[in-house]
Formats: C-alpha cells, sequence, structure tokens
C-alpha cells in the first residue's frame, strides 16, 4: 500500500483551523480508499517568526522538498508582523524555490450555495502565473524617508516563465471547453503585456482546437460578474491572477468556497495546496472559518496525487453537505459542525 507523506504547515489565524479540518477528512478518505497518508507538521507561522527571528528555518525549503505535497492553511497575521516579511519569509519562497508556477483556482457554485449574481452556471478554472511577473521581486528603494525617495518594482516575464503558463493553460482548455480567456493589458503595458500577447498568439497556433480570446484585465474582471458563463479556462499573470481569483471566490459564494492547487507540473518538487483565503483576523478564533476551500484544495491535492476516487468523494461529500444547507450562509455553522457534516457525507470504504 502505497503511503504519501505530506508536509502540513497550518500557519497563522484561520489557517490552523481549516487546516486541521482538512486533514480529518483526508485521513477518512484515505481510510476509505486504499492508500496510507501521513502528515509531518510544521508551526512555521507569525509566532515562529516572533520566537525564531524567521517564518521557517534556514533549511526549510530542503526540509519540504523530500515530501510528496505540501498543504497549508494561510500565512500572515499583519498585527505581529509585517506581511511584507511573512509572507516573503514561507508562502511566496515555497512557490518560487518549487517551481510552483501554475496556481489552479476553480470558481463554480457549490450546490446549495447562492452567490451573489444572478449568473448560477458558470464554471471558471483560473491559472494564475505563479513564479514570477509581478511578483518577480526585482526591485528597491533608496533615500528612504527623504523627499528625495524612489521606490521601484520591475515585472519580470520571461519567454520560459510565460510558454510555460500559457501551454499549461492551453492544455487544459483543450481538455475541458475549448475555450481559453487570456487576460492582457496590452493597450498600457506596451513591453510585457504586447509579449505576453504575441506568446498567446504564436502558442494559439499549435493548438487549433482552442478558442482563444485575450481581454483586457478590466474588462476581464468586469465580464467575471456581468457574464461568467462565458468563461471557461482563465489565464492571467501572476497579480492579475490573484485579483481576478479573489473575485472568483466572491462570485462563487465568498472566500470561504475558493481553493487552489500551486503546481510544480515538472513534478520534480512538492506541489502545494492551500485555499485562497488568508488567515482571517477578523474571525480568527471564533470557530466559525469555512473549512470548504481548504477541504476543496486537500482533495486537489489527493487528485494530484493519482488519488482520483478519494478526492472525488470529498468532493461529492463537500457538495452533498452544501445540498443539505450547511456551510453556505456566513458564520451560520460552526467550522467543526461542516467537518462532521462533511465526515458523515463521505463513503465510509
Ligand atoms: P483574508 O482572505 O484573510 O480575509 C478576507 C475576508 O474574507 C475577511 O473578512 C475574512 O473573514 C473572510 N474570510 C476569509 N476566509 C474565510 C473563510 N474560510 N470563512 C469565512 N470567511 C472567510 O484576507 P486579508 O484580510 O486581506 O488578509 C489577512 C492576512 O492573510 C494578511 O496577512 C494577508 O497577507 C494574508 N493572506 C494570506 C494568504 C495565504 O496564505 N495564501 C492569502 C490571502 C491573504
Ligand atoms: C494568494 C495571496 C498571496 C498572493 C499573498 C498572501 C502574498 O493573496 O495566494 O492569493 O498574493 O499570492
Ligand atoms: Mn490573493
Amino acid at each position: 500500500m502505497r503511503t504519501y507523506q505530506i508536509a502540513v504547515i497550518p500557519g497563522d489565524g484561520i489557517g490552523v483551523d481549516v487546516t486541521k479540518a482538512a486533514w480529518q477528512v483526508v485521513e477518512a478518505a484515505a481510510a476509505a480508499g486504499s492508500f496510507g497518508i501521513e502528515a509531518t507538521e510544521f508551526p512555521w507561522s507569525c509566532d515562529f517568526y516572533l520566537e525564531t527571528g524567521a517564518m521557517m528555518p534556514p533549511d526549510g525549503i530542503d526540509t519540504l522538498r523530500d515530501f510528496d505535497a505540501i498543504l497549508l492553511g494561510a500565512v500572515g497575521w499583519p498585527a505581529k508582523v509585517p506581511d511584507s516579511v511573512s509572507l516573503h519569509g514561507l508562502l511566496l519562497p515555497i512557490r518560487k524555490a518549487f517551481t510552483q508556477y501554475a496556481n489552479v483556482r476553480p470558481h463554480r457554485l457549490l450546490k446549495g450555495v447562492e452567490g451573489p449574481l444572478r449568473a448560477t452556471a458558470f464554471d471558471i478554472l483560473c491559472i494564475r502565473e505563479n513564479t514570477e511577473g509581478e511578483y518577480a521581486g526585482a526591485g528597491g528603494r533608496v533615500h528612504q524617508g527623504q523627499m528625495e525617495e524612489v521606490a521601484v518594482e520591475t515585472s519580470i516575464f520571461t519567454r520560459r516563465g510565460v510558454e510555460r503558463i500559457l501551454r499549461f493553460a492551453f492544455e487544459q482548455a483543450s481538455r475541458r471547453s475549448g475555450r481559453l480567456a487570456s487576460a492582457t493589458k496590452s493597450n498600457a503595458q506596451k513591453y510585457s503585456m504586447v509579449f505576453w500577447d504575441e506568446v498567446t498568439a504564436a502558442m494559439a497556433e499549435e493548438y487549433p482546437s482552442v478558442e482563444v480570446t485575450s481581454y483586457h484585465i478590466d474588462a476581464l474582471a468586469a465580464r467575471m460578474v456581468m457574464a461568467p458563463e462565458s468563461l471557461d479556462v482563465v489565464v492571467a499573470s501572476n497579480l492579475f491572477g490573484d485579483i481576478l481569483t479573489d473575485l472568483g471566490a466572491a462570485i462563487q459564494g465568498g472566500l470561504g468556497y475558493a481553493a487552489s492547487a500551486n503546481l510544480n507540473p515538472a513534478d520534480d518538487a512538492p506541489s502545494m495546496f492551500e485555499p485562497v483565503h488568508g488567515s482571517a483576523p477578523d474571525i480568527a478564533g471564533l470557530g466559525v472559518a469555512n473549512p470548504i476551500a481548504a477541504i476543496w484544495s486537500a482533495a486537489m491535492m489527493l487528485e494530484n496525487l493519482g488519488e482520483l476516487q478519494a478526492a472525488e468523494a470529498i468532493m461529492g461529500a463537500i457538495e452533498a453537505t452544501t445540498a443539505q444547507g450547511i456551510g453556505v450562509s456566513p458564520g451560520a455553522d460552526t467550522t467543526d459542525a461542516i467537518t462532521q457534516a462533511i465526515l458523515r457525507a463521505l463513503p465510509s470504504s
């Protein structure tokens, strides 16, 4: 029997609660299936930073490298540690070090969940570039605190980086409806986004079965609200994809439902699975965080590991739960009540 080794990083705030919930569901799905799964938990978080001076130990990346996958809750507690320190000390280095260049974020309404839109029949798969672009980290500040102060932060778009994310998106589109929307802003950003569009157009030649449309990011944001059913696979640069996927979360009923996979498609390092949401300091400690985003992310992890039946069983249990009206109204059910309902809905073997 195969036993997977998973690095679990609950992180901060509600990250701790939703990761605990997700792990309970993963263990139950594994017990019902024919594989084993073991967690090694790492306490890397803002509290860890306050104790040790770093978000993870210096060999943290090397430690994670040997795992089959990483399950993460959320990172950040701005009242204790600046976000620019905590995220650059843990989450963002993992995405880059393990070349998790494809951040995959599904946006659709679960049964029983009412989103804020009239449209209900949408199923959008956002593919976000996850290692470069606006998040490349190239920049600096000079004359800090002086009138002459300058801050520069340069986006970096490499041919390698742009080609691989677009290829990933074209592949997804060819497996789904054959429709791909590419987020651009080439009317204003005449170097990086013109380059992005050129690579998109060149790759379209290789995928004649995919119909690709380039939308300026502003118009695409509006389209996601006004006509989400007209979209299928959406591909975007790092920052555009970040913003678009909180919007995606909103139209699917809220951040409590938005799952994500940070994939290393070459599979030469672990991929990481985490909800789109953050540590939610406003509700942390109240026991009301919706664990569905984290549990759905865990299902994406099992799917990526090749445990398709277990992944489908979890998705079925999530929807059986929401279809009963559990976990569908913000704050109405506790994290634990939603988790228990999902556990009850899981087939027991
Ligand atoms: P957030 O996603 O934590 O919260 C935004 C809003 O959504 C809040 O009102 C929150 O209560 C609500 N919300 C989020 N998840 C929910 C859930 N599961 N159930 C119910 N409601 C939920 O975003 P923020 O407030 O901008 O960020 C808080 C901290 O988290 C910051 O430090 C930020 O940098 C960090 N952050 C981390 C990640 C990550 O680790 N992947 C993602 C986003 C934000
Ligand atoms: C996300 C988050 C992160 C991002 C932050 C916390 C750095 O918002 O995963 O969407 O911008 O990638
Ligand atoms: Mn985000």
